[in-house]
């Protein structure tokens, strides 16, 4: 058995150790926004939050998160107003969406990490494979986060109550 919290909820999986950590979100949590990609750490898509830092899930046995604090693309934002989710939105850094719920998790642990990252440090930061070749865009939309671009917050996406994302930009746009 293994006890830990994913999206603020204890949670205890019995599952054997060595069964990744992407299994137990998507099969047993149903918590399918992470994706499964090329299952040996190479491409991202799987990519969750584990005590705040960006981890490729499908490479972490569920044995070793033992205690830990996981989130998922599901629970990042409330109102999928996260900065990064609206930036991806306004760049149109979005196509076919396979690869965008771990690259906003890898962005999000970036930029609240690093809250004014160089452009060498989101590359360093962003390995995340996207056969749609969003690269540029995304890098403008992390760039425009770190900046608390003004464009961002007058354009909310398609759902997302302006005030909720006026209200959620600043948090992680603050500069330091
Ligand atoms: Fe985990 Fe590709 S599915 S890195």
């Amino acid at each position: 058995m293994t006890d830990l919290t994913v999206n603020g909820q204890p949670v205890r999986y019995r599952l054997a150790p060595e069964t990744p950590l992407l299994f137990a979100l998507r099969d047993v949590s149903n918590l399918t926004g992470t994706k499964y990609g090329c299952g040996s750490g190479e491409c991202g898509a799987c990519t969750v939050h584990i005590d705040g830092r960006a981890v490729r899930s499908c490479r972490v046995p569920i044995a070793q998160v033992e205690g830990t604090m996981v989130t998922t693309i599901e629970a990042l934002s409330r109102d999928r107003g996260h900065p990064v989710q609206q930036a991806m939105v306004a760049e149109g850094a979005i196509q076919c969406g396979f690869c965008t719920a771990g690259i906003v998790m890898a962005a999000s642990a970036l930029l609240a990490a690093n809250p004014q990252p160089s452009d060498a440090d989101v590359a360093g930061a962003i390995t995340n494979l996207c056969r749609c070749g969003v690269q540029p865009r995304l890098v403008r939309a992390i760039r425009g986060v770190a900046r608390g671009d003004g464009a961002i917050l007058a354009v909310p996406p398609p759902g997302i109550d302006p005030a909720d994302a006026a209200h959620a930009i600043p948090a992680l746009s603050a500069k330091p």
